[in-house]
């Protein structure tokens, strides 16, 4: 029997409902195989500006801190986009991944077999299904350099953010994709645009050097405007994709889009220890939250990614993606993942999908 501790931070807009599924998942999980899941609440975000002033206040790092993982829902809404960019709910996201040295953001886009019909994608360009690994270099680059703004002669103001990338952040963000790449289809696509940024061209060369030590991965490299082409002219050619924070952004959220189910997709950030993070890849989505329409699967599903790379957990990895799976397979769908020839009786509530998959865990 193994004891965790649990940092829970529901956050703002659909954040709470998602989380509230997600918290009675590890509970179940923790009776079925007998572990001791130990789950503390704190404060991030919208919320947390209400509460505290701060997006990220002491507390919270605190808590997080003396904890195994953290369960995120999601954070942000209208109420808090006036603010001053470091007093945004945003701030608070980057803030925890840099405290906590959450260093690599892995982003499985993947298409559920029963849910095939929902990516925007033709299916002669689908095939067999998308099953991407993209790993996101996640607390350097443009998110974190150096910012501000000038006042220019006769220009008005300039503003600059910058774009710095070390050769040991490089390297420990290529070091685990090339081992993410050795678990799967060993396959590595770094990302860069190396054919303007100087930035670039470090990345490529630390990338190509790294691959020394892993001559069973087939590795090429890419310009990320290639790459965002790429994925949807022939997303099949990709396995595990690397690259760096803003790319990293942008691609994970087209990978996302051309599974057609970003209310499905989870994440991990991780960094040297074993603790991380874990949250849906979909926002706060403001506009539905509080109705019991928002779908908890992304944020289960992060909870599944939690038991395998945080706690080693393999057997509750898979009883909850095979739960997942069942439920969706016996049509099961929230609104967000209907189709048009969905039964009405089958469409349900974030409560009813959380039931579902729990039901099937057991
Ligand atoms: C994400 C989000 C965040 C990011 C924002 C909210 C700061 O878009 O997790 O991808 O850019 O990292
Ligand atoms: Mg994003």
């Amino acid at each position: 029997m193994g004891k965790y501790k649990i940092a829970v931070l529901p956050g703002d807009g659909i954040g709470p409902e998602v989380i509230e599924q997600a918290v009675k998942v590890i509970e179940a999980v923790g009776e079925i195989y007998n572990h001791s899941f130990e789950l503390k609440e704190g404060l991030l975000g919208g919320c947390a500006i209400d509460a505290t002033g701060e997006p990220f206040p002491k507390e919270t790092l605190e808590l997080c801190k003396s904890s195994d993982a953290v369960l995120l829902g999601a954070v942000g809404g209208p109420k808090w986009d006036n603010l001053p960019g470091d007093k945004r709910p945003e701030a608070g996201l980057l803030g925890i991944r840099g405290a906590l040295g959450l260093y690599a953001n892995l982003r499985p886009a993947v298409i559920y077999q029963a849910l095939k019909g929902a990516s925007p994608l033709r299916s002669d360009i689908v095939k067999d299904g998308i099953d991407i690994m993209v790993v996101r270099e996640l607390t350097g680059g443009m998110y974190f350099g150096e910012r501000g703004r000038v006042q220019t002669e006769n220009m008005g103001q300039a503003a600059f953010d910058t774009e710095k990338y070390s050769e040991f952040e490089v390297e420990r963000i290529a070091r685990l994709a090339f081992e993410t790449a050795m678990k799967r289809n060993k396959k590595l696509t770094s990302v860069d645009k190396a054919n303007v940024l100087e930035s670039s061209r470090l990345w490529r060369e630390v990338v190509n050097r790294v691959a020394s030590d892993y001559p069973e991965v087939e590795l090429n490299h890419m310009y990320v405007d290639n790459a965002a082409m790429q994925l949807v002219r022939n997303p099949a050619q990709f396995d595990v994709i690397v690259t760096s924070n803003m790319f990293g952004d942008i691609l994970s959220d087209e990978a996302s889009m051309i599974t057609g189910s970003i209310g499905m997709l989870p994440s991990a950030s991780l960094g040297e220890g074993s603790l991380g993070l874990y949250e849906p890849i979909h926002g706060s989505a403001p506009d539905i939250a509080g109705q019991d329409k928002a779908n908890p699967i992304a944020t289960i599903l992060s909870v599944a990614m939690m038991m395998k790379y945080s706690f080693g957990l393999e057997d509750a990895f898979r009883a909850i993606e095979n739960a997942v799976v069942n439920v969706l397979g016996m049509g099961y769908r929230t609104a967000d993942i209907a189709s048009p020839d969905t039964p009405r009786e089958n469409i349900v509530g974030t409560k009813e999908m959380g039931r579902l998959i729990i039901s099937k865990l057991k």
